[in-house]
């Protein structure tokens, strides 16, 4: 393949005023789109040493005509730069690209090159390998130790992710066996799991953080992560492929099959679809196999490498410019296509997350019929630009525009770009509903989010099934014999819509008839009414849990059951604070009493008062208090305590009370409890087989007690 020639810049001493205006734009415009594909999708399209030229032209320009400068450059926007994280580290090798091929002549090409070259009459033997769609990475190894990881970069320099790398499970921190070299850099492709990938996008989706838009990019900024906590709790994963520096080979007459065998040997994984081929009809089915199973494979591929297995061949064949002779990358073909977004559907997820769908005209995409594409959320749709996401900045979507779909990697379809020409000029921009489309209740989207979330906690029927589950589980009202299972067998049965339900099945069993399901029997039915009826008592603390409301955990729970003690305090003061509520805020007497509670801030104290907001909530609030017997008010906190004030964690296994009885008392006596260790701790708890948190404790030198102890400082 011909490299394209660069057109020289024009002088700068020669630029004509006009002329340095149209660069100058260029320019901006560049920049901000390197920025963004390096800053927010983690895809540099340049070297940082070409992104510096363009920074550095701009700038002269700006030199020359100050009062061409706008506000808009780049040089005139603060801190838009952040630093550029990582330390840089050069690889041994460098870490070169592949030439391409798209038609099979291209392969029949590359290697009949390869035997002229090398003067051979035969075809020699190929490895394919599927070209996975993830990010490469250079592993250095000194004596069998990972010292250094870095990413390509500009294939000289690359950035240090080695604390990263270290959380990756696919990646051996020693290597295994005996023929080590001294030093060997090892590489391959860091890539997710199109399953992981989808499910982390639904965990980033309900939590309002960035949606990645295909799991290359996910991979990518899993990886390049400051907070390596963050990157451990990435599903990534890594399969060897190359080397750079080796000292010396691992054994005789090295090859691409045996040193992937011993990648394989020495902890790595190495991909299991790679074959040996002995001809290019041989390649070229194996291209055609693995295209057809593109769809199913579970991580993306976007082609096949094609590499000469003999190593001494490699070494005879060589680079030109910045790719071997003895590779070639056999690329499948893109996978976009044109049409029309008919209409744009909300659908609720199971928390409350309203998501954007496009409807589009039917579309066959690299061989599949696409219908619907995600938008992912309100911004998204304006063009506002999203993490990962391929939308240029400020272009808008519209229903009847004509989009460009393009199959990520296999996964969600997308919308890549809108073709401005076909833009009826009917089309409205897309205004988000603040309503949920399934329940009618309305919606919030909270500040410094992306989302907006359905209010309807305890009526919504595309929340239904994940609220019931929370209302019966363990720290809520934990009904014996109610579990996740059965919830969700009532609820598709369309017997339990909402809390009250439950305690309503008993009067409604002579129509249900819950003895005749599947494992039911007389007497568990009868255990289970028994069970639900225990519950008809409950504690404020637990009541509160278990309505559900957004960023009220079990820790919240207590705070605002403690604070107003008893079930009508708790309503009156929601009540009021929730009629008070308005477009510009709360300024009740009972919300900023909310609102100033410990621990409880405006995000929280909001959250509730929109829950209360939601007429329809308090109704089925109302119809399960009717259900109740008795609310318990909360236990006051004693403040004159030998733990008051004081943080403890409990671990290891406890014989004397369980977990959840140990929390309560302490709780009750006035210590804060805590999951895990660190220098704010008081006292560790440490029952048998206590692991990491008493190793901790001790190094951080935290008071440790046994079960005993404990029980005799807070006097039995
Ligand atoms: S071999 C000298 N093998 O494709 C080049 N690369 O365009 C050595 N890639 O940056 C690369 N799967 O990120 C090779 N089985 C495979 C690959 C593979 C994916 C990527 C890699 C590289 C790019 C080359």
């Amino acid at each position: 393949m011909m490299a394209k020639k660069p057109i020289a810049p024009a002088d700068i001493a020669k630029l004509t005023k006009p002329k340095a205006k149209i660069e100058l734009t260029r320019l901006r415009l560049e920049i901000e789109g390197h920025n963004a594909a390096y800053y927010q999708k983690d895809a540099p399209k340049i070297s940082d040493a070409e992104y510096d030229a363009l920074r550095r032209r701009l700038e002269e320009i700006e030199q020359k005509f100050p009062d061409l400068v706008s506000a808009s450059s780049p040089t005139q926007t603060v801190g838009a730069a952040p630093a550029r994280g990582f330390a840089k580290v050069q690889h041994a090798v460098p870490m070169l690209s592949l030439g391409n091929a798209f038609a099979d002549e291209d392969v029949t090409e590359f290697v009949e090159r390869v035997q002229r070259f090398l003067k051979l009459d035969a075809v020699p033997a190929i490895v394919a390998e599927p070209k996975i769609d993830g990010l490469s990475l250079s592993l250095r190894y000194e004596h069998g130790e990972l010292v250094r990881a870095a990413t390509r970069g500009d294939g000289f320099t690359g950035e240090d992710v080695t604390a990263n790398v270290r959380t990756i499970k696919d990646i051996p921190n020693t290597l295994k066996g005996k023929a080590i070299p001294a030093a060997c850099e090892l590489r391959g492709e860091v890539y997710m799991l199109k399953q992981d990938f989808l499910a982390l996008n639904r965990r980033q989706e309900e939590a309002g953080d960035t949606v990645f838009a295909n799991p290359r990019n996910s991979a990518a900024g899993s990886l390049r992560q400051k907070d390596v906590a963050i990157t451990a709790s990435r599903p990534l994963r890594f399969f060897a492929y190359a080397w750079g520096e080796m000292s010396d080979y691992p054994m005789k007459e090295p090859t691409q099959h045996k040193m992937l065998q011993w990648l394989g040997h020495a902890g790595f994984v190495v991909n299991p679809e790679i074959t040996q081929c002995h001809s290019v009809e041989d390649a070229l089915a194996f291209y055609r196999r693995i295209g057809e199973q593109r769809a199913s494979l579970p991580y993306d591929i976007d082609g096949v490498v094609y590499k000469v297995d003999r190593l001494d061949y490699q070494e005879r064949l060589g680079f030109v410019s910045r790719s071997p002779r003895w590779a070639i990358a056999h690329k499948f073909a893109a996978e976009q296509a044109t049409t029309v977004l008919e209409k744009i559907d909300i659908q609720v997820g199971r928390t409350g997350a309203m998501t954007p769908v496009a409807r589009l005209q039917p579309v066959t995409v690299g061989g599949v019929v696409v219908q619907n594409a995600t938008l992912h959320n309100e911004d998204y749709i304006k063009g506002l630009g999203n993490d990962g996401a391929p939308l240029r900045d400020g272009v808008d979507i519209r229903e009847g525009d004509t989009v460009v779909v393009q199959r990520a990697g296999d996964v969600i379809p997308q919308i890549v770009s809108v073709v401005m020409e076909k833009r009826p000029a009917s089309a409205k921009p897309y205004h988000f509903p603040h309503k949920c489309p399934v329940c009618g209740s309305h919606a919030v989207r909270e500040e410094g989010e992306a989302v907006w979330r359905c209010t309807g906690a305890l009526i919504c029927p595309a929340q239904a099934v994940e609220r019931l589950k929370h209302f019966v589980s363990r720290l809520a009202f934990d009904i014996d014999g109610l579990g996740e299972k059965q919830i969700e067998l009532f609820h598709e049965r369309g017997w339990v819509q909402e809390p009250a339900d439950i305690f309503t099945l008993k009067a409604r069993n002579a129509e249900l008839k819950i003895e005749q399901l599947e494992g039911y029997g007389e007497t568990s039915v009868r255990n289970l009414f028994a069970a639900i009826d225990a519950r008809r008592t409950i504690e404020l603390h637990r009541l509160i849990f278990a309505l559900g409301i957004r960023h009220v955990g079990e820790g919240n729970a207590k705070l605002l059951a403690r604070h107003y003690g008893t079930l009508d305090a708790f309503l009156d003061a929601m009540r009021a604070a929730a009629d008070a509520q308005t477009e510009e805020g709360n300024t009740s007497e009972a919300y900023q009493d909310l609102d100033n509670i410990g621990g409880i801030g405006d995000v929280v104290a909001e959250a509730v008062v929109e829950f209360f907001a939601e007429t329809r909530n308090r109704a089925a609030l109302d119809a399960l208090l009717a259900e109740l017997t008795e609310v318990l008010p909360a236990e006051k906190v004693k403040r004159d305590t030998a733990v008051a004030g004081k943080t403890v964690v409990f671990t290891g296994s406890l014989s004397k009370f369980t977990r959840d009885e140990a929390k309560a008392a302490a709780e009750r006596l006035g210590a804060k409890v805590a999951g895990s260790v660190s220098k704010k701790t008081d006292y560790v708890v440490a029952g048998e087989d206590a692991g990491s948190k008493l190793t901790k404790a001790k190094d951080l030198g935290v008071a440790v007690l046994t079960e005993d102890e404990w029980l005799a400082l807070i006097g039995g």
